[in-house]
């Protein structure tokens, strides 16, 4: 039955019904904040210009951000290192002393139960910038990467890590990873994999924030082309096949498709991850008066749970706990 027996606008008339049908919803229990930790002076607060509101925190700083956002419910934070040393083979990434690894052990005395997800890639460690160790050639070697990767897990489960994220995009580094923490008895670590992460212009602001900007080339050998979809698909199936927990789709605003057909295909908890350029448009069109915030954050966050988001990382995540909790 069509108009006028139909009447699309019946149950949109008041609060009360349209709350009744609404078919999505979004909790502060299924945001992951990303926080840039730094070997800097203690309690160190820097600004990061193109991200207005995320600040590169020393150690005793993440703490407290990290014991905040438990209290708003916060599921979890990701950390990524921003190290006072950089080097040709990224060594700070698995030094047992290094920054993410003293940042992961802190926050987990202080908020036992805040999930603790780590970053596993090179490119803030290098000194080129590079997410893998370079040929002679200058081209990234996948297979020497995948050792450093899988030691560089292995040194954040020991520190405490609840997850590892790999978000380097070498092939196999999956399997390499679940190998190495079997072998070293980490057998109940699990692994978000970045399966789908797209060669894409959203990244920039973060790699302002993590002075890991490329020094030479682009990440093109190795991150996805954003035009192919089918194989965003086949990336998550044989990070299944290599042992993946969870998969990754990012950036999340113009990949709503891919993480409907990376769910769909894999039936895996998938994670979307809203980038520092998606929030860095928000923030930027805001300030400038040109849209609200609150209700824009609000409709993103529940578009990536709409469009198959089990798990959302947004550098919003704290306000956006705060929005919900007022919400209801
Ligand atoms: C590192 C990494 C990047 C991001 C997450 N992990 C940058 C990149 O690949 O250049 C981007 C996150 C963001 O833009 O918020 N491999």
């Amino acid at each position: 039955m069509a108009f006028p027996q139909t009447r699309m606008r019946r149950l949109r008339a008041t609060a009360g019904l349209r709350g009744l049908v609404r078919e999505t919803d979004v909790r502060a229990g299924q945001l992951v904040l990303p926080m840039f930790v730094s070997e800097s002076p203690t309690s160190a607060r820097e600004p990061i210009a193109t991200m207005p509101g995320v600040e590169r925190c020393s150690i005793d700083a993440a703490v407290q951000d990290a014991c905040e956002a438990a209290e708003l419910g916060i599921a979890a934070v990701m950390l990524f290192g921003v190290p006072a040393e950089k080097d040709e083979h990224g060594s700070g990434a698995w030094d047992q002393d290094g920054v993410v690894q003293l940042a992961t052990a802190a926050i987990k005395r202080a908020a036992p139960e805040l999930l603790v997800v780590t970053d596993v890639c090179l490119c803030e460690y290098t000194a080129h910038g590079h997410c893998g160790v370079l040929r002679a050639d200058g081209a990234v070697d996948n297979d020497a990467t995948l050792e450093l990767l899988a030691r560089t897990a292995v040194s954040q489960a020991r520190a405490g890590a609840d997850i590892v994220a790999p978000s380097d995009m070498m092939d196999g580094r999956v399997r390499a990873i679940r190998e190495e923490l079997d072998g070293e008895g980490l057998l109940d670590t699990p692994i978000l994999a970045y399966s789908a992460k797209f060669a894409s212009a959203f990244y920039g602001p973060f790699r302002e924030a993590a002075g890991s900007a490329p020094a030479f080339g682009d990440r093109r050998s190795y991150q996805m082309d954003p035009a192919n979809g089918e194989e965003a698909v086949r990336e998550a199936l044989l990070d299944v096949q290599e042992g993946a927990d969870m998969v990754m789709v990012k950036p999340a605003l113009a990949y709503g498709d891919l993480i409907r057909a990376v769910k769909a295909a894999t039936r895996l908890p998938v994670a979307a991850y809203n980038v520092s350029g998606e929030y860095a448009m928000v923030k930027a069109a805001a300030a400038a008066g040109y849209l609200d915030e609150r209700a824009a954050v609000l409709e993103i966050l529940t578009s990536l749970r709409r469009a198959g988001a089990d798990t959302i990382v947004s550098y919003h995540a704290k306000d956006a706990a705060r929005w919900l909790a007022e919400q209801t």
